[in-house]
């Protein structure tokens, strides 16, 4: 029997349903709705298992699994030998000390001596020595939010996203460390089958990612016309020219970023355009 690459994702929360769809995304087919804790892909030689966040880098380290995607923020708390083969994108957040909000701030020094609460000791201790600041770290595994109004401590240092649960917890930001956003990690002694699977997998979301924020574009000209069509495409490739049954027109395929989507389109209608449609790209393999 062939190798099976075995995957780490987690099993709920806001790194799942992103890395799911990255995996979907590729062609790769789940059997739906198993909640079992190891699925195996119907159409590629993968296998997921679904664990807490905080336990897939230990787990890719080990080897119990062959590569993960975690947020990066788990990977720098817990200094695993792993590498990070692919920063992926989603899952975008930052890991910032906060404070009660009412109360003012001078600047870092205001930590000096302080209570700080936080589920990631090792990246606030570090930060804090190299900006000669001592504070008392204490440890909590959830809801460090709430450590502050309960009086379990001063501040927090946690992970900020849309900033609401500050705002729920009438927190305000005042120092962001680090930005953080999904990886995916491999452990460093994968064997010479399973990195097969693994650049074909990393082929097939490079493919995805280029295609994200690209549309694919349909248009009538008149022949005459061509020549100054053509120069307000901003075309990644040549464009692909066919003529249409009514004589004197063609059809003009291409692919435009969406970005510039409005002003080329409106520029192609200046132009004397007609017909125009405009797909959404799944892949694209260049
Ligand atoms: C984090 C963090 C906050 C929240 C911040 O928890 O601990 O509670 O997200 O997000 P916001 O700025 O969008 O409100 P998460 O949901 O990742 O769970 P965990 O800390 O238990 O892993
Ligand atoms: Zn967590």
């Amino acid at each position: 029997m062939g190798s099976i690459l075995r995957i780490a994702i987690q099993t709920k929360g806001r790194l799942n349903e992103d890395s799911m769809s990255l995996l979907t995304d590729t062609g790769i087919k789940f059997v739906a709705s198993s909640r079992r804790l190891i699925s195996a892909a119907k159409n590629f030689p993968l296998e997921t298992l679904f664990l807490r966040d905080d336990d897939i880098p230990q787990c890719v380290s080990d080897g119990v699994a062959d590569i993960g995607i975690v947020g990066k923020n788990e990977v720098m708390e817990q200094k695993q030998q792993l590498e990070i083969i692919k920063h992926l994108g989603f899952s975008k957040c930052r890991l910032s000390l906060a404070i009660p909000k009412d109360i003012g701030y001078s600047g870092l020094e205001w930590f000096t001596g302080k209570k700080i609460a936080t589920s990631y000791p090792r990246i606030l201790k570090d930060y804090l020595m190299e900006n000669n600041i001592e504070a008392d770290i204490h440890f909590i595994a959830g809801s460090v939010e709430i450590a502050p109004g309960i009086g379990l401590a001063d501040a927090i240092f946690d992970i900020v996203s849309s900033g609401s649960t500050l705002v729920s917890n009438r927190l305000k930001e005042v120092q962001t460390i680090v930005n953080s956003e999904a990886v995916l990690v491999a452990t460093p002694s994968i064997s010479k089958e399973k990195q097969t699977i693994l650049d074909e997998l990393i082929f097939r979301i490079e493919a995805v990612e280029k295609g994200k924020g690209k549309k694919y574009i349909l248009l009538n000209a008149p022949n005459d016309k061509l020549d100054q069509i053509i120069k307000v495409l901003p075309g990644m490739t040549s464009p692909t020219i066919m003529p249409l049954a009514k004589s004197g027109w063609s059809s003009l395929h291409s692919v435009i970023n969406e970005s510039e989507f409005w002003e080329v389109i409106g520029n192609l209608k200046r132009n004397g355009a007609e017909g125009i449609l405009v797909l959404p790209i799944e892949k694209m393999i260049l």
